[in-house]
């Protein structure tokens, strides 16, 4: 299957990515961190995408689709692949239709996980994520088993720069203007599914699968 995760900031994209595609063995693919492996390894990609992500804002397209691109083809996306953080705008989400065009293919399902705003700001405040891998946990909802150390592959937790209130903030208003149109251009083409994103990370998830196997 191929599939775009969409939702605003802290909505659980990307715990939920991890699950869904496990269960169905494809990859996930998140613009996120593939951003932010490039700042950690301080790349020209890195170098230039880390200013716009400390204050919030998008990466300009052209960095954003070229790195897109590129993962796209590799082998293990040509069967399918969930897409968490692309597109998140109307212009990225023209493209990839585009680009899965000249692969044949298009998109399958869009699911988008709604999350009301006081609830974002208490996930994206007690997230914590592992420097090694990227392991998302949370101090208060998925509390790791040593304060300060990832329970999957015990390197050291570390707080996004991007999770500052003030950011958060400007995230949700960015996602508000520019990602939320997105939802109108996937519904008109019948391909958008909604689910309700609280409750328990196992229970979203079932309803994740379940909402789903309509576009299998
Ligand atoms: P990105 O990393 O994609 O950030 P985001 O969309 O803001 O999403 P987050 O990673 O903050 O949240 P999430 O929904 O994945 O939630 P999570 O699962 O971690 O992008 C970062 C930046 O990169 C952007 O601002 C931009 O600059 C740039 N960028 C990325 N893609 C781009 C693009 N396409 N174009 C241009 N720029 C781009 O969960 C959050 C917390 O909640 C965790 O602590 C988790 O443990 C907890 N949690 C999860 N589920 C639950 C639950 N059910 N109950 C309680 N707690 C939960
Ligand atoms: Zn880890």
């Amino acid at each position: 299957m191929r599939i775009v995760l969409v939702g605003p900031p802290g909505a659980g994209k990307g715990t939920q990515a991890q699950y869904i595609a496990a269960d169905l063995s494809i990859p996930a693919i998140s613009t996120g961190d593939l951003f932010r492996f490039n700042v950690s390894q301080m790349t020209p990609l890195g170098i230039e995408a880390k200013k716009y992500m400390d204050a919030g804002n998008l990466v300009p397209d052209e960095v954003t689709i070229g790195m897109v691109r590129d993962r796209l083809a590799q082998p293990d996306a040509a069967d399918g692949f969930l897409l968490d953080g692309f597109p998140r705008n109307t212009a990225q989400a023209k493209v990839l239709d585009e680009i899965l065009a000249e692969h044949g293919t298009k998109l399958d399902a869009v699911l988008e996980l709604e999350v009301p705003a006081k609830e974002i700001i208490q996930r994206l405040s007690g997230r914590r994520q592992c420097r090694a891998h990227g392991h998302v946990c949370h101090v208060f909802f998925d509390r790791p088993k040593v304060e300060g150390i990832c329970d999957e592959c015990g390197s050291e937790l570390y707080q996004r720069d991007d999770d500052r209130e003030e950011t958060v903030k400007h995230r949700l208003d960015v996602f508000k203007e520019q990602t939320e149109p997105l939802i109108g251009y996937y519904s008109e083409q019948g391909i958008l599914v909604v689910i309700d994103a609280l409750g328990r990370v196992p229970e979203v998830t079932e309803r994740a699968k379940t909402a789903l196997k309509a576009f299998t």
